[in-house]
C-alpha cells in the first residue's frame, strides 16, 4: 500500500516512528515533511500537502498528524474528496473504514503512544469498507462539498441558475 505522510513539528516525532515501522512491514512511504520537531511550522501546509496527493492517486492513502491530530484532520477535511478521520484506538480506526472509508487517518503526536498509533494503522490499512447502507451517507457528505450540488440540484442550485 502507497502512503502519503506529513506532519507538524508537534508530529514529527510519530510520523519518523511510523515511516520506519510501516516501510519495515513493507509499505511503500512518502514523507512530506516537516523535517525537525525543533522548528514550528504550520500543520495546515503539511495536511493539505497529504490530502491533496491522496486525491490525485486514488491508489495511496494518507497519513497526518500534529500535536493532537485535530488541526490537521481538519486541515485535511477542507480537500475535496478527502475523508479524514481523526482516531485514538483500533476501534475507531477501524470503524473509520468498515463505515467511513476513510482515505486519510489523523493522529495526536503528543495524545498517542507510538505503539498504538501503529495499531491504528495497521487496522485501519487491514479494514474493510462495508459499503451497503454507508455508501449513501458518504454520497451525502460528497455533496457538501459542492453547494450548488450535482448539476444544479442541490439546496442553492436554482439561486446558482
Ligand atoms: C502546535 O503547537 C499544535 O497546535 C498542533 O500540532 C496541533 O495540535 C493543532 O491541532
Amino acid at each position: 500500500m502507497k502512503i502519503i505522510i506529513g506532519s507538524d513539528h508537534g508530529g514529527f516525532r510519530l510520523k519518523s516512528f511510523l515511516i520506519h515501522a510501516l516501510t519495515l512491514k513493507g509499505h511503500e512511504v512518502e514523507d512530506l515533511g516537516t523535517d525537525s520537531g525543533e522548528r514550528a511550522v504550520d500543520y495546515p501546509d503539511f495536511a493539505a500537502a497529504v490530502a491533496r496527493k491522496v486525491v490525485a492517486d486514488p491508489t495511496a492513502v494518507g497519513i497526518v498528524i500534529c500535536g493532537t491530530g485535530i488541526g490537521a484532520s481538519i486541515a485535511a477535511n477542507k480537500v475535496a474528496g478527502v475523508r479524514c478521520a481523526l482516531v485514538y484506538d483500533g476501534y475507531t480506526a477501524r470503524m473509520a473504514k468498515e463505515h467511513n472509508n476513510a482515505n486519510v487517518l489523523a493522529l495526536g503526536g503528543r495524545t498517542t503512544a507510538e505503539e498504538i498509533a501503529l495499531d491504528c494503522v495497521v487496522t485501519w490499512l487491514n479494514a474493510t469498507y462495508q459499503d451497503g447502507r454507508h455508501q449513501p451517507r458518504l454520497d451525502k457528505i460528497a455533496a457538501l462539498e459542492c453547494p450548488l450540488g450535482p448539476l444544479g440540484s442541490g439546496p442553492l442550485g436554482s439561486a446558482g441558475k
